[in-house]
């Protein structure tokens, strides 16, 4: 391909200087955008008059052309080009002739850059936040199926109190939302039209950007014309939150492969999402869970990337913002990838709800409940805490073999539980213990109490449920 800026130089650059200038391989992903743009700039200088409306209409239609024959196969994007923008231009004039060259008046490689990577990324946001649209859904289905699956929630992955998986789940459900109103609110700032503020002072022609703004559904135009061009702050929100969106994945997968674990043993993944080892046949490996854990740190060092990559940078232009688009764009592909994953993942586990119950019912889980029943028959929560901690201390020491206590490690010895410990000794502990301590540290009791709002009570998941529908 020649190059349309020969002229102060002669533009006989080496092989190695090309290669290493060109950013087509990466940039022809916008030529749809570029496309757009050049379509929207036409129309506004023929419109402001700068064109002939006869010229407008030899370049839009060639444009056109192009955009279709891309489309379909038939005009194949050269590797060698420069960048997307000087093929697109390149294809143009080579097909219509020097009204071509018409088509870059009143505007600069610079300006139509941040256009076509800003019209790129509002789709983007938009593609995102439908899939994530699409986990959250398929969170509040296998929430709505598992709201009397009781589990153990956990601090510092020791069990903890008594939850349900609904309302497990229903925790990641609310970061997604958030990830999804971050989005949005970044939208506002990637629709905005740089374009029109040329190489980075503006231009002598009777422009008229905000008509050419409307023309590309954009919400206003980039108000200072050297910041226009320099403003790559969305691209970092963009890759900031996408990296926030794979942290939130990361701490799912990673207890995907905690809970699948046949210690924990609380989930199956489906065949379809899961590995084999080359040499242990027991083998099932929580791969994909793995990968989306693994490829957090991609998503973290694209982020730290861009924001070294603009460090420093002087205004307005300059050559480094060409590599923001692989960062983003790989981001992006990631993260997008690693939802689908997430959702195949979810749609097709079976969860073992009695190994979840099961599990529960051996860890002391009901302590705090223990305790608050002695408040409610008028003991001061630090006392009652010290008393239900002694229990635990009890139980934890003693086993029992048959009716004897005892402390043998072997043999059919029974694990003594807040549940089975026996009314008498409960009694030696406080005078207040009665029979309805049983009912009271029942798990699904402890669940159904829990009616602070947010806490983990059937009531709470509806409400939880209504708000993340809306
Ligand atoms: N390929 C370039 C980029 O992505 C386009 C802008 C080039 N502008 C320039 N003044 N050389 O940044």
């Amino acid at each position: 391909m020649s190059k349309l800026w020969k002229g102060r130089t002669s533009a006989k650059t080496s092989v190695l200087a090309d290669e290493f200038n060109s950013s087509i391989k990466i940039d022809k992903r916008m030529y749809k955008e570029d496309i757009e743009g050049s379509m929207a700039h036409v129309a506004m200088l023929s419109h402001c008059n700068i064109i002939l409306k006869s010229d407008a209409k030899k370049i839009t239609d060639g444009l056109s052309k192009i955009l279709k024959d891309i489309e379909s196969g038939k005009l194949k994007i050269d590797d060698k080009a420069e960048d997307i923008h000087m093929f697109v231009e390149e294809v143009l004039t080579k097909r219509i002739g020097a009204v071509g060259k018409k088509l870059h008046t009143a505007r600069s490689r610079n300006d139509q850059v941040a256009l076509d990577i800003r019209l790129n990324l509002r789709k983007e946001i938009t593609l995102i936040n439908f899939t994530i649209d699409k986990l959250i859904s398929l969170i509040i289905d296998i929430a709505d199926k598992n709201r009397d699956t009781i589990m153990s929630g956990f601090t510092h992955l020791q069990k903890a109190q008594p939850i349900t998986f609904a309302h497990y789940l229903l925790a990641y459900g609310m970061m997604f939302k958030r990830d999804m109103e971050r989005l949005y609110d970044l939208y506002k700032r990637v629709n905005i039209s740089p374009i029109g503020a040329c190489a980075l002072a503006g231009t002598t022609y009777k422009t008229d950007r905000v008509y050419e703004a409307r023309l590309l559904d954009m919400d206003g135009v980039c108000e200072n014309s050297i910041d226009a061009v320099s403003d790559r702050d969305f691209i970092v929100e963009f890759a900031s939150d996408l990296s926030i969106i794979s942290m939130h994945l990361s701490r799912l997968a990673e207890e995907m492969i905690i809970f699948t674990s046949a210690e924990f043993n609380y989930i199956e993944l489906s065949d379809a999402v899961t590995t084999g080892s080359s040499i242990m046949p027991q083998k099932k490996n929580s791969d994909m869970a793995e990968l989306v854990r693994g490829k957090t740190g991609r998503v973290y060092g694209n982020l730290m990337n861009i924001l070294t990559l603009l460090k420093g940078l002087p205004l307005a232009y300059n050559k480094d913002m060409q590599e923001d688009k692989e960062l983003i764009f790989d981001s992006i592909d990631t993260v997008k990838n690693c939802i689908n994953i997430f959702i195949e993942m979810l749609s097709t586990m079976k969860i073992n709800k009695e190994r979840m119950r099961e599990d529960a019912s051996a860890g002391f889980i009901n302590a705090t409940d223990l305790a608050d029943y002695l408040v409610t028959k008028g003991m001061a929560f630090r006392d009652a805490y010290k008393i239900s901690g002694e229990i635990v201390s009890y139980c934890l020491k003693n086993k029992r073999d048959g009716d004897n206590y005892c402390n043998k490690s072997d043999g059919v010895v029974q694990k003594i539980t807040l549940e089975n410990l026996p009314i008498e000794e409960y009694k030696k502990f406080s005078k207040l213990f009665d029979k309805d301590v049983y009912k009271f540290i029942d798990l699904e009791t402890c669940v159904n109490r829990r009616t602070s709002l947010g806490g983990a009570s059937p009531k709470n998941i509806d409400r939880q449920i209504s708000f993340l529908k809306k």
